[in-house]
């Protein structure tokens, strides 16, 4: 793998495979369409990072706007593309579901037509545990998967059936990579551990939607990226779990953590359990481990200290930051 097309390179997972990828020598072109869903100065800050490590090309486009994509396929020859550009978070896709059908259906069909073209031979896809909705814990690959229980997991689900069509007619090598919560530095501030670290230090109350019982099988971000790079040489097509792989961790023992390392306590709102929200999470992560030689090394407690340490020292940044 020499020469690789990220997409999402803002975002939070993207900026951490980007740093990872220069790290590895990789030619490495980046694009984001740097969107408001959440605030771009956040976008903005990894990018500046990734800039201080290597002077690569990064494209200011939309993935779903195939004239200005094809524009970056005829001034690169890839190997290899990185498709992690998407609306990501499942409730804003109750309310905005257009937005999801158009980046993450056309956006990653786009990109499959471009690779056809341009003979590029290797997809991975970002995709997400919250398929698994209505499955038994732990989740593994096999499971059907044919209830998506919001718009933003029927997109995703959709964005893997259209890369099987393309690898079967064209036999691109394929990953599909169901991510399991991720966290760390630098998050988006949609995500819960973001906010609570935010509400907590800041003394304002924490809203969580349920009772905090709920679990997730929480992975941190390196571990993800890690994973990421790893899955551009997986042969044929597969779909594989990248998640914490042990026993998912309450809402309750994450706030219970970030009190511990802000040294603060929190004050907790009670909210109605979301009907879009699944109850639990948990991977099973044997075909990451078998066919990416791929674990994850960050236990919760090192990755929350981390992502509160990040925050400390990037609090005039987050402070401003609108939730
Ligand atoms: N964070 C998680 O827990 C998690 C879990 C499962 C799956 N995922 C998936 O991983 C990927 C990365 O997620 P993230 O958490 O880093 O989210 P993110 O929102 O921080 O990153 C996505 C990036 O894609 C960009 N983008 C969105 N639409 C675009 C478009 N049309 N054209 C170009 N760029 C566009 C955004 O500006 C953003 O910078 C997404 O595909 C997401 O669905 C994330």
């Amino acid at each position: 793998m020499t020469n690789v097309l990220l997409t999402g390179a803002a975002g939070f997972i993207g900026s951490k495979t980007a740093e990872l990828l220069i790290n590895d020598g990789v030619n490495l072109v980046a694009c984001d369409n740097f969107n408001d869903y959440y605030d771009v100065r956040l976008k903005e800050h990894r990018v500046q990072h990734i800039k201080s490590l290597a002077d690569i090309p990064f494209y200011n486009i939309d993935i779903e706007n195939y004239s200005d994509l094809s524009k970056v396929f005829e001034n690169h020859k890839f190997d290899s593309i990185i498709n992690l550009a998407a609306r990501a978070g499942v409730r804003y896709s109750i309310e905005n579901p257009f937005v999801y059908a158009t980046t993450n259906i056309i956006g990653t069909l786009n990109l499959l037509e471009l690779m056809h073209k341009h003979n590029v031979g290797q997809i991975t896809l970002a995709s997400s545990s919250s398929l698994y909705a209505g499955e038994e814990t732990p989740f593994n690959e096999e499971m059907p998967v044919n209830n998506p229980i919001s718009q933003y997991a029927a997109t995703k689900k959709s964005a893997e059936m259209l890369c099987y069509s393309y690898h079967h007619l064209y036999n691109f090598n394929t990953a599909i990579l169901r991510y399991f919560t991720v966290y760390g530095p630098a998050g988006r501030p949609d995500m819960s551990y973001f906010r609570f670290i935010k509400w907590i230090d800041e003394g304002k109350t924490v809203e969580i939607f349920g009772d905090g019982t709920q679990s997730r099988d929480f992975t941190f971000v390196d571990d993800i990226a890690r994973g990421t790079i790893l899955s551009t040489n997986v042969k044929g097509y597969e779909i594989i779990n990248l998640g914490g792989g042990k026993t998912p961790v309450t809402i309750n023992y994450m706030i219970e953590l970030i009190e511990k390392y802000l040294g603060k306590n929190a004050n907790i709102s009670y909210k109605p359990f979301h009907s879009a929200d699944m109850k639990e999470t948990g991977a099973d992560i044997s075909k990451a481990e078998k066919l990416l030689d791929w674990q994850p090394y960050t236990s919760i407690e090192d990755g929350l200290r981390i992502s509160v340490d990040w925050y400390l020292k990037n609090k005039d940044l987050v402070k401003n930051i609108i939730l």
